[in-house]
């Protein structure tokens, strides 16, 4: 159903615009296909909670599954063209047998708290980029890491459709909005918001010259000082590769991954 519409708007000289997501829409999402909307002619949006994503004990099975009222805020928006929401057996049909693994941006951070993570979004990510074929995907700098593996893949495949991310929207404290904030109670939901305040404190100090490593541990420490139970990671990275760097000569991102209880939180910034 999808390919004949694509086909169709190609045939008519239309610029193809994609934006991926798992539903539950939120203002972010909805960013991302107004840009779309600006950058591409037609706007294709997909709806699929992607079940190679998540690991065991992970939360597949209680994300969000809010079709109608996704359609309505896309509806509204009046910047997307077509919903593709296929069912799991339609993207992994009985006997699906392929498996991708990239390296490169995909090596750490991520990678070292949910191994599985990213060979789920580098086969989906394909999937829905070969079904699309756009001429620009958009995805969120919220998941800056899944940005770079995805423009890796996408290169190292020939996929020649430029992969764009948009900006990070966030809550009147600085949260970033994520369909996982709706999990939080309104102790957690506090605690929350200070995770951007403290990438930012270290933003400050890695401007001013302090050590990178420094700066990191101090972050941490900050994050279970102010109520995360567990902090993954606060790294300061190469912007570009996500290798790590030993100053500022490069542009670097400062990403971090927390838990409030059974929510995993993470954000990045422009350092
Ligand atoms: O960021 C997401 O919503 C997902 O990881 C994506 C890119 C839609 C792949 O399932």
């Amino acid at each position: 159903e999808l390919r004949p519409i694509i086909a169709q708007w190609r045939t008519a000289g239309e610029r193809i615009a994609f934006v991926p997501t798992m539903g539950n829409l939120h203002a972010g999402h909805l960013e991302l296909v107004r840009i779309a909307r600006e950058r591409g002619g037609c706007v294709a949006v997909s709806i699929f909670v992607n079940p190679l994503q998540f690991g065991p004990g992970e939360d597949f099975d209680t994300y969000p599954r809010t079709l109608d009222t996704d359609r309505e805020k896309l509806a509204e928006s009046g910047a997307a063209d077509l919903i593709f929401a296929p069912g799991s057996s339609e993207i992994y049909p009985p006997g699906f047998a392929t498996a991708m693994h990239v390296d490169g941006p995909a090596l750490g951070l991520e990678s070292d708290f949910r191994p599985h993570f990213f060979g789920g979004v580098a086969i989906i990510g394909a999937k829905l980029l070969i079904a699309t074929l756009p001429d620009i995907a958009m995805f969120g700098e919220k998941d800056y890491q899944q940005l770079l593996v995805i423009r890796r893949m996408a290169a190292d495949l020939g996929l020649p459709i430029e992969i764009a991310g948009g900006p990070i929207l966030r809550e009147d404290d600085g949260l970033a909005m994520s369909s996982r904030n709706a999990y939080l109670d309104a102790e957690e939901r506090k605690v929350a918001g200070q995770l951007n305040l403290v990438l930012k404190a270290a933003i400050a100090r890695l401007r001013k010259g302090d050590a990178i490593r420094e700066v990191e541990v101090t972050a941490e420490t900050a994050l279970k000082a102010a109520g995360f139970d567990t902090v993954d990671y606060v790294a300061v990275r190469d912007a570009e590769t996500l290798t790590t760097i030993e100053d500022l000569a490069r542009p670097a991102r400062i990403l971090a991954a927390a838990k409030i209880g059974k929510t995993r939180l993470i954000d990045n910034m422009a350092v």
